[in-house]
């Protein structure tokens, strides 16, 4: 069996850490087409992983098709927080699930956590995890309110957590609490050592093999794909967003997170804790040391998807740093997405209006290390057939009223546009002069627009704008250098190629008459 030793690709251009941290040496391997698995799991990040391994380790016979490589998307970008409290507050998750709800959600909180620690025992995976105390500090009268919220709906569902008057963090702040017992890791050599132990298992792992579709047939689904096809009796989606047309494309808005890794003139400085403030969007710090070097990581600034300028968040976030922090250099940059849920927790189960045994797992708000792992548990439990209390509560086929959906819904559905690609054929367009080698713009010919990038030899790369998930216009990512939906998140690169679900196809390529730099 071929095997290519490589350092992790992500759905961006910009680097995170964990990518420089580890190299992986997943064979090339290939699916047995007459064999029908007992698992097909789309998607190689932390949910599909923990589910193949656990699935294989319990005798089921798994593949595992990743369209791209092992934490492509988001478990590449993460920030890898590991906490014992989530964005969807106790208090919150009480009001729309009741006490009972809330106390559940604790537990799939920390049997999260728990997945990732006991597998770090269980197979002896060295991924920088470390325990670090947290730390939660609220700025102004309002923001105290939150942190009382915060406080009341930890304590009632047993979290600990107490007022401090001290915090790490050199930004003023008015009240605090700190809560013990929250961990960090390096993601990516976390999942690179669950694939290692579910390969040596004897899972099928399948790199570059993004699967087109999916067909159901007296209860087996057979999955196309570009290598060739597989049968399985269950398939689980762990894309994050699962793909094409769904529900979930309704319940669920795509987010951008931002982090800087920056080292400080003082190391003293960079606090070995992880601390929140309460801003709408907020900001976090922790520590990592990456190849021996002590870095500050400073993250937020969230905005929907394609509805914000991603350089400004990164300038924003980098001057917010430098106002309390006397930084050296930004060393890291990186962005990732996640997915904020209606109802506020995840949708984790068999897929509605689909064929029995297609699962998915999504919206897990900014904490998918610990509800992505959770996730994989509770699928794996599902298809094993054992009793696992968390499955009820996010049940994928929920249909909870909640207040402001109507809203969600409107914010959700930007207007579809269509695209006349023939329109563009023998123009004169002299409207690429202006873009700068190394950016892109939506560029208006005639009423009508192009998706534009122009590369650093002055090549225009032209694309229909038009997302092939459900026909909204996408926007450009200067940071990432892609094409982002505003829509449900989907996103292409400069030649218009998927990078993100829930879209399958790529953009359309523009050919463009001899153009003038
Ligand atoms: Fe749904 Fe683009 S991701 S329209």
């Amino acid at each position: 069996m071929k095997s290519k030793v490589s350092t992790l690709n992500r759905d961006g251009r910009q680097i995170s850490p964990w990518q420089r941290s580890v190299k992986t040496s997943i064979p090339v391997m290939h699916a047995n087409e007459r064999t029908v698995y007992d698992v097909l799991i789309v998607g190689a990040g932390i949910t599909g992983l923990t589910a193949a391994l656990k699935l294989q380790t319990a005798g089921k016979r798994t593949v595992v098709a990743e369209a791209f490589t092992i934490g492509y998307g988001t478990t590449g970008g993460t920030s890898a927080h590991i906490n014992t409290f989530a964005d969807t507050t106790y208090t919150e998750a009480e009001s729309a699930f009741g006490e009972e709800g809330a106390k559940l959600f604790k537990q799939a909180i920390l049997d999260g956590y728990h997945t990732i620690t006991d597998n770090v025992a269980e197979y002896k995976i060295n991924c920088d995890l470390e325990t670090r105390p947290g730390y939660v500090y609220a700025e102004d009268d309002e923001q105290e309110k939150q942190l009382k919220d915060l406080y009341d709906g930890a304590t009632k569902v047993g979290v600990a957590i107490e007022y401090v008057n001290e915090v790490p963090v050199k930004v003023p702040y008015q009240k605090a609490v700190m809560l013990d017992g929250q961990a960090q890791f390096d993601p990516l050599k976390y999942l690179s050592a669950l694939a290692n132990e579910y390969l040596k298992a004897g899972g099928v792992i399948l790199q570059h093999t993004m699967v087109n579709e999916v067909q159901c047939h007296e209860g087996v689904h057979t999955a196309t794909t570009a290598n060739g096809t597989i049968k399985a009796s269950n398939v689980i989606y762990a894309t994050h967003m699962p793909p094409h047309i769904n529900v979930f494309n309704m319940k669920c808005a795509p987010y951008r997170s931002y982090v800087l890794g920056v080292e400080l003139v003082d190391h003293e400085d960079v606090p070995d804790a992880l601390i929140y403030d309460l801003q709408e969007p907020y900001h976090y710090f922790r520590s990592h040391v990456v190849n021996g070097q002590k870095l500050l990581l400073v993250g937020g600034n969230d905005h929907k998807t394609g509805h914000d300028d991603p350089e400004q968040a990164f300038d924003d976030l980098e001057n917010y740093v430098r106002q309390y922090y006397n930084v050296k250099s930004v060393v890291y940059k990186w962005s990732s997405q996640y997915y904020v849920p209606v109802d506020g927790l995840p949708y984790v189960g068999q897929m509605p209006l689909q064929a029995d045994g297609t699962y998915c797992a999504t919206g897990y708000n900014g904490n998918g290390m610990m509800l992505g792992s959770v996730s994989g548990a509770i699928l794996a439990d599902m298809i094993l057939g054992n009793e696992n209390p968390l499955t009820e509560l996010f049940n994928a086929k929920r249909m909870k009223p909640i207040d402001g959906f109507t809203e969600f819904i409107k914010e959700n559905a930007d207007v579809a546009y269509h695209f006349v690609a023939d329109k563009f054929k023998g123009q004169h367009l002299d409207s690429f002069n202006e873009l700068e080698p190394g950016t892109g713009k939506l560029i208006d010919i005639d009423g009508q627009k192009l998706a534009a990038y122009k590369d650093d030899a002055g090549k225009v790369h032209a694309l229909s704008p038009v997302c092939t998930h459900m026909g909204c216009n996408v926007a450009w990512n200067a940071c990432e250098k892609s094409w982002d939906c505003p829509c449900h998140g989907a996103r292409y690169d400069i030649d218009g190629k998927v990078v993100t679900g829930p879209a399958t196809k790529d953009l359309e390529q523009i050919e463009l008459p001899e153009t003038s730099n």
